[in-house]
Order: structure tokens, then sequence, then C-alpha cells
């Protein structure tokens, strides 16, 4: 386990013209860290993922383990585990052969090798299967398989490339659980790619949010949910409302802005939001902030509903206010709530937050 340092980390690939697949990245993952490279496809996730690994050298900037610099340093001799989105295994081979792999390019001997297979096997609860044929096996087996074959050689970094994309929702549920079971007991550093916000947030440590070769904010994960940096990541972390509102007053971590019925309300804000009086604020509330009523609650923004699904646990709603459409996921609606209704819609305004474009 090492803590691992990317320093203004940038990535141009020579045929896609000007811009860059990373573009000026600065990481630093503890050592025992669960970390995730979160964004949408094409953001740079594997680029920079495959730059920790070996497998691209950076234009610039450094990648530090530790304190050794390992930036032009080849995969071979960084001691990572990868686990790719398709398992890369050998599908002929056996579980034991495959997991072995990494042994054989060591040259760990005969006993000893037998020994941490058997190890690597019991860590991803596949005691006893070193036999079986890799076609012989589940998705979710399958994926097993290459988390033992990552972990066997005891890598100070694991490396994961959206490893659960081909497994069912249901499986991939469970898989994450025992992916981040098998990390901390394991106690190695991991750097895990996915694009699936949720995911990212039920296992990680610390989450990346990248948009196009950039880092748009890192941390906690209710950090990130709650208090989103850019309308971007407002976004991307479960779906959100990002209001444009009239600036009415400033202050150092609260602005007050007007709201469409006229009325006013004090919004949280990052001490370095640069709003003034007359600017226009965005402002991120969560559909699950947001409660319905009826028109003539006090307080309460009128509207008219424009969309209702209903999807079990809650009622995603689309309510227009002032002619802007509004995400509402509500538990409790009344029954019959149809497209057309007046509804009023109750603010959790403790939940509201200032963004950044
Ligand atoms: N070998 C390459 N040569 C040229 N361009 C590349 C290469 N690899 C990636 N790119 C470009 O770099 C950008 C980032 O790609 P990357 O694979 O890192 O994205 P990603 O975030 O992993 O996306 P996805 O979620 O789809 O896997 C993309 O615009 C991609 O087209
Ligand atoms: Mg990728």
């Amino acid at each position: 386990m090492i803590d691992v340092t990317l320093e203004s980390v940038s990535k141009r690939f020579a045929r896609a013209g000007d811009t860059a697949a990373v573009d000026d990245v600065d990481i630093s993952i503890a050592a025992g860290e669960f970390f995730t490279l979160l964004g949408p496809s094409g953001c740079g996730k594997t680029t920079t993922l495959r730059m920790v690994a070996g497998f691209y050298f950076p234009t610039s900037g450094r990648i530090r383990f530790g304190t050794e610099d390992v930036t032009h340093r080849p995969p071979n001799k960084r001691d990572t585990g990868m686990v790719f989105q398709n398992y890369a295994l050998f599908p002929h081979m056996s579980v034991a052969q495959n997991v072995a792999y990494g042994l054989k390019i060591r040259k760990v001997g005969r006993a000893e090798s037998a020994r941490r297979i058997e190890e690597a096997l019991g860590q991803v609860h596949l005691a006893g299967y070193g036999d079986r044929r890799i076609d012989q096996l589940s998705g979710g087996q399958q994926q097993r398989v290459a988390l033992a074959r990552a972990l066997v050689i005891r890598p100070r970094t694991l490396l994961l490339d959206e490893p659960l994309s081909n497994l069912d929702a249901k499986l991939r549920e469970e898989t994450r659980v025992e992916i981040r079971r098998i990390q901390q007991e394991a106690g190695t550093t991991a750097i895990y790619v996915t694009h699936d916000q949720s995911e990212a947030m039920a296992m990680s440590d610390r989450i990346a949010v990248m948009e196009s070769g950039r880092v748009r904010q890192i941390g906690a994960p209710q950090e990130i949910y709650h208090r989103p940096a850019t309308a971007f990541v407002a976004r991307f972390i479960g779906r959100s409302n990002v209001l444009s509102l009239p600036v009415v007053t400033a202050a150092a971590e609260t602005v007050t802005v007007g709201l469409p019925d006229g009325s006013e309300t004090a919004v949280a804000a990052p001490a370095d939001h640069g709003l003034r009086a007359g600017d226009t604020a965005l402002v991120s509330v969560r559909p699950e902030h947001l409660g319905l009523t009826s028109t003539t609650e006090a307080g309460a923004l009128p509207g008219r509903v424009t969309e209702v699904e209903f999807t079990g646990m809650a009622t995603n709603l689309v309510v227009e206010v002032a002619g802007e459409p509004v995400q509402v996921a509500a538990i409790d609606v009344p029954d019959g709530i149809t497209v057309g209704d007046q509804v009023g819609l109750r603010l959790n305004r403790d939940r509201m937050w200032v963004v950044r474009p």
C-alpha cells in the first residue's frame, strides 16, 4: 500500500488534434484509500488510469508512488494490479493458470505460487475453483478471477477500469460490495474508474469528477453530492436542478436570491462564490429536496405538472415553474396526480447550494 500523486499531468494523443485527453490533472491519493475517477464517456478516465499503470506516458507532468518518480517507468516495474472492463482472461486456460500469470512473469517458485494462488482465490471467494476452465464460469465469477489475478502479485496499487460493466444490475451491486471488502482486507490503495455515479458513491473514500480531461472536483461522496462545485458536477452526481436566480444581496458564505413568486431566500454558497447584487446565481437543488403541496400553502412556488413517472419507491415529476422545468422526486404524492395539475412546490431551503457555471 502506497500513496499515489499526479502532478499537473496532461496527455495529448498525436492524432486527436489540439485538445488534451487529460488536461493538467492534480490528484493526491492516500495509502490504502479507495479513490474513484468518475465522469462521462470520453472525459479521460481510462487515459488517466493507464498513465498510472504505465501503459501511456504523460505528455507533461509527474506521477509518484510514495517518493518514487514512476512517470516513465514501464508497467511491469510498477507493482500495479490492473483489472480491465473485459477481464482480459485467457479463456482456454484454467482459473489457476490465469491467476498464476503475474507470478510466472515474476519468476515466483512453484510451491510459493501454489500457496499464493489459493490465497488469492480465497480472497475473492473462489477457493477450490483453480481447475475450472474460464469458459465454465459465470460473468461474476470471471470478474473475481480477474481480481484474484491482480491481487496475487500483492500490488502496491490496484487499478480497476469499469470492472462491473459486463454484469447485470443485481450482480453489479453484489460485486461492488465484494470489491470494496477485498480492497479493505488487502489494505491496497485502489484507483477505480466508472461512469456510474451511484457505484462511485457507494464504494469510494473520495471521488474525482472529471469533465473534458479536467478534474472539476475532488471530495468525499457526501461532499460532492451536497456541495457540488459546478453546475456540471451537480447534474452529473444524481440528477439536479440548477436554477438561475437573481442575486439580491451577497455575503461571505450566503447569497440571498429572488424566487419566481417574488419572495426571497438565503442560500448557502462556497466562500469564493464571487457574486454581487444584480448578478445571476446558479442554485442547485436536488429533486428529492422538493416536495409537492397545494397551491395555497404559504411559501410554496406555484407550478404545473408536465410529466409524471412512477418508479416504485418514488414518483418522478417535472413541474413547470415560471416557464422553467423543475425535476421533483417525491415519495408521497396525491393519488391520481396527472399532467396539467396545478401544484405548489415546497423547497427544502437548507439543501439549496450555489454552484459555479
Ligand atoms: N490511443 C488513443 N489515441 C487517440 N485518442 C485517444 C486514445 N485513447 C483515448 N483517446 C481520446 O482521449 C479522450 C479520453 O479517452 P478515455 O478513453 O480516457 O475516456 P474515458 O473517460 O475512459 O471514456 P469511457 O467512459 O468511454 O471509457 C477521448 O476523446 C478519446 O477519444
Ligand atoms: Mg474508459
